[in-house]
């Protein structure tokens, strides 16, 4: 299978202070691929120089024939790459239609991207002239996310969709990330706890101390319990 996305060797800093060490990433055409790991362990870091966010000291970002550490950070959304930070950082003085909008002029897209969208995300719908700053968590979550897929894009990265979330909500995500694998979008999603991935992943990498330690497709996971408590500590 080629990869959507391929890291090898990343090396990035915080200021003198090394984060990544030599990391290694593929994902696979069409693949929900999580990065578990614990609290600090870079899977933030990974996918903001994904997004050009910080530099590459060393290493390579290939995404479709481009070399995406050679980008400015503005480009790399141009380049078929969306990205849903943690914490979700939405324009909350603006309205639901208002953020939709913007993710459409990112890549020029126009009114049945805008359709394709809101089909994933009824709930927006009926909400278009609220005030972003006002809607739940979870409604928060899915106009980050709908914001995010107006890009069309290629590759989706999530940083922990669903933390903080209701059991409900969660589960509209996950079903989102499933659907949209049916579309062709190849996603990497950022978890810490093991059980929000099982039922969505197909492959799982697991990060320490800023490098790539192990990849496993899904189904080893639900056997090898001894596999999550090594790299995550909780199961
Ligand atoms: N803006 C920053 N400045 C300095 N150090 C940072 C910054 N952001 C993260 N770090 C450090 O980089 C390491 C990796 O962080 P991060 O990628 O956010 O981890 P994760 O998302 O896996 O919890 C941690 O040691 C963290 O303290
Ligand atoms: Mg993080």
């Amino acid at each position: 299978m080629s990869d959507a996305l391929t890291i090898r060797g990343l090396d990035c800093f915080y200021g003198e202070t090394p984060v990544l060490h030599g990391l290694d990433l593929d994902l696979r055409q069409g693949e929900v691929l999580c990065l578990l790991g614990r609290n600090g362990a870079g899977k933030t870091t990974t996918l903001k120089a994904i997004m050009g966010l910080i530099p590459a000291r060393a290493g390579s970002i290939m995404l479709d024939g481009t070399e995406l550490t050679k980008l400015p950070a503005h480009e790399v959304p141009k380049a078929g790459v969306a990205y849903v930070p943690q914490g979700r950082r939405l324009f909350a003085e603006m309205t639901v239609a208002e953020n939709i909008e913007i993710g459409l002029m990112t890549r020029g897209k126009g009114k049945a991207t805008r359709e394709s969208v809101l089909e994933l995300f009824p709930l927006l719908r009926d909400r278009l002239k609220q005030q972003s700053g006002t809607l739940s968590g979870g409604e928060q979550q899915m106009l980050a996310m709908a914001r995010a897929l107006c890009l069309e894009p290629q590759v989706l990265l999530l940083d922990e969709p669903t933390e903080g979330l209701m059991p409900s909500m969660i589960a509209r995500i996950r079903e989102t990330v499933a659907k949209l694998r049916e579309r062709g979008v190849s996603t990497i999603l950022v978890e810490q706890r093991v059980d929000a991935v099982l039922s969505v992943a197909d492959r799982v990498s697991f990060i320490e101390n800023g490098r790539l330690k192990e990849t496993v497709d899904v189904e080893r996971l639900r056997e090898d319990h001894a596999l999550v408590m090594r790299y995550v500590g909780v199961g």
